[in-house]
């Protein structure tokens, strides 16, 4: 193999993200609420000069491959099929900062290097892609916008799943704690009076987050009007939610979280197993428990009344054979 010769090299890093009110309902337009959380997707990017045109992306998940000819030649260096459906739309945005910057034949190599379990509702692959768009573009132009690096993530986003609702890209772009509206694209600030203590548990079974909306779509096409209604009750738990957490009413939060739990399970996007941890929680005195992400297992994410609380919520949940870590909001969102 020929000695790649580096001609500029860029970092950006994204953070993961947790949904604590909205999910799925947000795709059809309602409202959602998303922290950006302190687990990060960091990401190596260089220009080479050999073999132009040639994109080599390689994640420390187990996935690798390189891509040419205008990505019409892909071949998986680690991770086998896998590879190219977790790449494909890193490689797509790759490809879109290059279009725009009128570099279409250059040689890039990414590297990514990922704290965030993958397939759980974390929005590992929002982060991913986030990072690359910004470290891939920084290799063109000193400190491109966050709102158009967001745009691209989004889009790239779209070749996994189609209904994208783009708020993982947006919180993890943005950073902090918001409320997003996918209508608009538009999202608001969320001051919190106090800190949140949260706790992440992972169910260990992954999922594919277009089966679950496209699961989803096909619920609310065959039960229209209970859908409606449904949406309907999770955009007022979201308003309410928003105005309990700037009022620093966190038993308040916790209700509405377990009443947003109720709607998922009535769309079909729980399991038992977040059902086990969600008890495991509230026993070890979570005041509300739920889904995290797009369901069918995945991650619950638990509200605790302090850090005391928290730890003592994610020990009673590892001590039952299940991952859990407490976690942050990250206030920074995109560095680079
Ligand atoms: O990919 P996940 O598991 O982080 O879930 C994304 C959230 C959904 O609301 C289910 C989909 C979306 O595009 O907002």
């Amino acid at each position: 193999m020929p000695l790649s010769i580096h001609m500029s090299h860029c970092k950006a890093s994204a953070p993961a993200k947790v949904i604590l009110f909205g999910e799925h309902f947000v795709v059809y337009g309602s409202p959602a609420i998303l922290a950006a959380i302190n687990k990060h997707i960091s990401v190596d990017a260089r220009t080479t000069i050999h073999d132009e045109d040639k994109i080599v992306i390689r994640s420390d998940i187990g996935v690798a491959g390189e891509y040419w000819h205008n990505g019409e030649f892909f071949n998986a260096l680690e991770g086998g099929k896998k590879a190219k459906a977790v790449l494909d739309p890193l490689y797509r945005a790759i490809r879109q900062v290059l279009s725009k910057r009128n570099n279409k034949n250059i040689g890039i190599e990414v590297d990514i290097s990922s704290k965030v379990p993958p397939g759980i509702g974390l929005g590992s692959s929002a982060a991913s892609c986030v990072a690359t768009v910004a470290a891939v573009y920084s290799l063109f132009q000193k400190n491109p916008s966050r709102q158009k690096v967001c745009e691209f993530a989004i889009e790239s986003e779209r070749l996994i799943h189609k209904r994208t609702s783009g708020a993982d890209c947006y919180v993890s772009t943005f950073g902090g704690l918001m409320q997003y509206y996918s209508k608009s694209r538009r999202f608001k600030n969320i001051e919190t009076k106090g800190s949140l203590s949260l706790v992440v548990a992972n169910t260990g079974i992954k999922h594919s987050t277009s089966d679950l909306v496209a699961g989803v779509k096909r619920f609310k096409d065959t039960n229209k009007i209970l859908f409606e209604s449904l949406a309907k009750q999770a955009s007022d738990i979201c308003l309410q939610a928003c105005t309990a957490i700037e009022s620093g009413k966190y038993d308040k939060v916790g209700e509405l979280m377990n009443e947003n739990q109720i709607l998922l399970q009535q769309i079909g996007i729980s399991h038992h197993k977040v059902h086990d941890i969600i008890e495991i929680c509230s026993k070890a005195g979570a005041m509300g428990a739920k889904i995290t992400g797009a369901g069918g297992g995945g991650a619950v994410i638990a509200l605790a009344a302090s850090k005391q609380e928290s730890t003592k919520i994610a020990s009673h949940v590892k001590a039952a054979g299940y991952q859990s870590f407490e976690v942050k909001i990250d206030y920074d969102g995109l560095s680079f």
